[in-house]
């Protein structure tokens, strides 16, 4: 089975979220499970010099975007035993961020148009093309309008998963010829309220499509997840289905990791105590190794929870003996929140802004508690790799993450969670896991059962199989 695996972001070239690791590691599953998947993506301008060093031109050709006809470039390079194929055009991808232009909306109908228009030249015909997100949600409204019956393209299936609803690829009617390239007689496949919406064409447009948590798949038919997408995904429910992602278990391990201070395994994690302590130094906090410490890595932004934090995080350093980590950026909001909070507890609170990859590393590594207390969250990978590094996940029941934590009351969870997106059942939640850290057995046993815990893909791998065999 040859499945073209499409993406507006995949690790190790380009990242700006979980879409990345997802597409950097999902692909090398299903190719050890022998299909020949291979991913497909834009040539940013932000791609290092190092790794365009590993990457061939094969050829290049000219692209139509509606009247326009556009120069694509195509390369070819190797990561992790994948073959990926990258589109190049300067004149859309050469730029410092990767999405928030005035005209995303034209840059992924050219690399949309381009994935299809590419396939005669790479040798390769995908039986499946898998497409991500809005950015790639016009291949299969152009697959099943303009290539579904030409030489060379016929029989292939379209997969769609939503990474993030949110997100959907709004636009003026008005653009549906002059840059969407698609006459009146296609306005029905995209147009939503009167305006287009991309991710509304992919679904209808698609043989199957996909989220990444059951529950998730069963919450974005309900209103308050669905950014208004509900109706249409109720009325296509029977083509919609939720596959758990799993993330990169040889990428973050624990055992070899260099990114942290010191290695350490499932069964012999006394090394992460030391991680604990070089953390607390690094963080400029007093080194003490029985004051748990809460970690936060995320974007702050609203929907995280961030405004649960907002509510109790004074209170919760004001009482009990915690130290508290927090590393991202986002909202100017949470920022300056943040900033205070850490300037008026040194001792108790650590704060770095940015994305800094190798920092979150010896963050998962070093931490006791990891808090994600998202209001919604398709599926979430950073609980999943805390657990990998030992450190006890804190999060609401919503979408991937009530699918990955259970709450340790029950004696066998991996975790500490809460139902109402609430900041008192949170501070619950926090003091429960602190109180169960204070308990010197059962702070083993829980570390020793994280460090334990299957994510690792092979069980998403084989589901996302039987979807592609189900429509071939
Ligand atoms: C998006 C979602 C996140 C998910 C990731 C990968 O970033 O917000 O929950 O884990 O995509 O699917």
């Amino acid at each position: 089975m040859k499945v073209l695996y499409a993406a507006s972001e995949a690790l190790p070239f380009a990242a700006s979220g979980g879409l990345a690791d997802v597409a950097g590691s999902l692909p090398a599953a299903l190719r050890k499970k022998k299909v020949n998947c291979r991913v497909i993506m834009p040539l940013y301008g932000t791609i290092s010099d190092e790794l365009r060093s590993t990457m061939t031109f094969i050829t290049s050709i000219m692209v139509p975007v509606s009247w326009r006809r556009q120069y694509c470039g195509i390369f070819e390079a190797k990561a992790n035993g994948v073959t990926y194929y990258l589109l190049d055009n300067e004149y859309y991808f050469k730029r410092n961020m990767l999405y928030g232009h005035y005209d995303d909306g034209e840059r992924f109908a050219f690399f949309a148009r381009a994935v299809l228009e590419v396939l005669p030249y790479i040798d390769f015909k995908p039986d499946i093309i898998h497409c991500n997100d809005w950015q790639t949600a016009l291949i299969p409204v152009y697959y099943s309008t303009f290539y579904a019956a030409k030489e060379g393209y016929t029989g292939i299936k379209t997969v769609f998963t939503i990474h993030n609803i949110q997100y959907q690829g709004i636009y003026g009617s008005e653009i549906l010829g002059d840059v969407f390239g698609l006459g009146e007689e296609h306005i029905s496949l995209v147009d939503f309220g009167g305006n287009i919406n991309l991710m509304k064409g992919a679904i209808e447009c698609a043989h199957k499509v996909t989220t990444v948590s059951n529950t998730y798949a069963q919450e974005i038919l309900d209103p308050w997840f669905s950014h208004g997408l509900h109706p249409i995904l109720k009325d296509r429910s029977s083509k919609l289905s939720g596959i758990l992602n799993g993330i990169d278990v040889d990428g973050y391990n624990p055992e070899t990791d260099k990114n942290i201070f010191y290695n350490y395994s499932a069964k012999d994690f006394s090394g992460k105590a030391k991680n604990k302590a070089a953390l607390q130094e690094l963080f400029g906090l007093p080194v003490k190794p029985d004051t748990p410490v809460i970690s936060i890595i995320s974007r702050l932004v609203s929907h995280k929870g961030f405004d649960l934090v907002k509510r109790i995080l004074y209170d919760l350093v004001d009482s009990s003996d915690v130290q508290v980590i927090i590393l991202g950026s986002g909202d100017w909001e949470y920022e300056a929140f943040f900033k205070e909070i850490a300037a008026r507890y040194p001792d108790k609170v650590g704060l770095r802004l940015g994305f800094i990859p190798d920092m979150a590393r010896k963050i998962y590594a070093g931490s006791d508690l990891f808090l994600m207390p998202s209001k919604s969250e398709p599926c979430g990978l950073s609980q999943m790799v805390a657990l990998r590094y030992g450190t006890l996940p804190i999060v609401r029941e919503t979408g991937g993450l009530k699918d990955t934590i259970t709450d340790s009351g029950d004696g066998k969870g991996n975790g500490f969670t809460f139902k109402s997106y609430d900041a008192f059942d949170m501070l619950n939640a926090i003091q429960r896991a602190i109180a169960a850290y204070n308990d010197k057995d059962l702070r083993k046993v829980l570390v020793e059962r994280a460090l334990k815990c299957d994510n690792s893909w092979g069980k998403s791998a084989k589901e996302y199989i039987s979807l592609y065999n189900s429509i071939l």
